[in-house]
């Protein structure tokens, strides 16, 4: 048996807000954006639902892999900034393919698509009846941005990214999924939130007292930018080291690294932890910026589609983020 990626697809929004833009509306400049995480532009979705923009990555992966929308017997989509706290938005994108297949959501923040992705493989190692399964990792976090607070406000961006993958009988040389090492630590979960407003509402005559760890506004992204990137240097090296001993391949064996595109700085950092040459790691931060969980889907589409990433090559992908989750995954794409 054999499982493996067989079609990937995107949606990244045609509106680009450039630093420049940036520093039209808050205290800041183009220097200090790319000189501190190398993004220079962002995509914001104008008007497209993070549902949406799943169901046009979904449906360019369902044409990528070559099959119908009605093959698909489970979506996993991974995302923090859902349009609806229900339905969930695999089940829009469900609606929205025709589809009455088994469909969630995973919350697990910028470390989403690795979680959902290692979710959709165990089905298909465990469940016969399954044999293609749709993954999305879909945000717009423009929609929860805190302009007020430029240190964050200018890393995040939109965007979706979407895989279909497949089991097949027999094991086809270099087209395999190895598994994953994934984690939290929930005590760093004060250092990146968002937090909802409390109803004022009948009935609800009391004020909520233990959340002295989470001053910051409601219905924003809060983050402690340092305490995050301490996290993310030396949980990014920890994982790809876990995920591949656990899959028996070694760093030298690895064609592509994909990280999570959080900063550009907390990239060299781990590469150079690890001893591997920063050619090997795809980045495409410095016109995507952070897209959260759709940040390592949106990177692989687009080195695929250039031609850098090709059938066969062996690929690690990790992400970090809020929880704080981390977690990497191995595979032959
Ligand atoms: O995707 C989820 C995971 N998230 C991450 O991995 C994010 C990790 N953290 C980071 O990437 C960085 O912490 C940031 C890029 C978010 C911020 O960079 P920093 O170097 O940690 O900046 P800071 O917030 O500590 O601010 C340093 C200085 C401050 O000025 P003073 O107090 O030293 O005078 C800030 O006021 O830079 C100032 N500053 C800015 N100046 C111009 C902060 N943001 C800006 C800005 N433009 N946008």
């Amino acid at each position: 048996m054999s499982i493996y990626i067989s079609g990937v697809g995107h949606c990244f929004p045609d509106r680009k807000i450039t630093n420049d833009d940036f520093a039209k509306v808050i205290e800041t400049s183009d220097e200090w954006i790319y000189s501190r995480t190398g993004i220079k532009t962002r995509g914001y979705a104008s008007g497209v639902p993070t549902w949406k923009m799943g169901v046009i990555a979904a449906k360019e992966a369902i044409e990528n892999a070559g099959i119908e929308a009605s093959e698909i017997g489970l979506i996993i989509t991974s995302t923090i900034t859902a349009d609806f706290f229900t339905p969930s938005v695999s089940c829009l994108v469900a609606g929205e393919l025709g589809l009455t297949c088994p469909a969630f959501d995973v919350g697990a923040a910028c470390s989403g698509f690795v979680y959902a992705l290692d979710t959709a493989e165990r089905y298909l190692r465990t469940d016969d009846s399954l044999k293609y399964a749709l993954v999305i990792s879909s945000e717009m976090l423009s929609r929860y941005t805190n302009f007020g607070d430029r240190s964050s406000a200018i890393i995040f961006g939109d965007g979706a990214g979407a895989v279909v993958i497949q089991r097949r009988e027999a094991r086809v040389q270099n087209t395999e999924i190895y598994g994953a090492y994934l984690g939290s630590d929930g005590s760093g979960g004060k250092h990146l939130y968002g937090k909802l407003p409390f109803p004022s509402y009948p009935f609800y005559d009391y004020a909520i007292t233990d959340m002295e760890d989470y001053p910051g506004p409601d219905n924003v992204i809060v983050q402690n930018g340092k305490e995050v990137y301490k996290f993310a240097v030396k949980a990014m090296p920890a994982a790809i080291e876990k995920a591949l001993e656990r899959a028996g391949i070694t760093p030298a064996e690895v064609d592509f690294f994909i990280p999570h595109q959080a900063n550009i700085r907390i990239i060299e950092t781990a590469a150079k932890t690890m001893g591997i040459p920063l050619e090997k790691f795809i980045v495409n931060i410095e016109t995507h910026a952070n897209t959260s969980s759709a940040s390592i889907p949106l990177a692989l589409y687009d080195a695929v589609k250039d031609g850098q990433i090709k059938r066969g090559d062996t690929i690690c992908v990790c992400g970090f983020g809020a929880g704080l989750t981390f977690g990497a995954m191995v595979f032959e794409f």
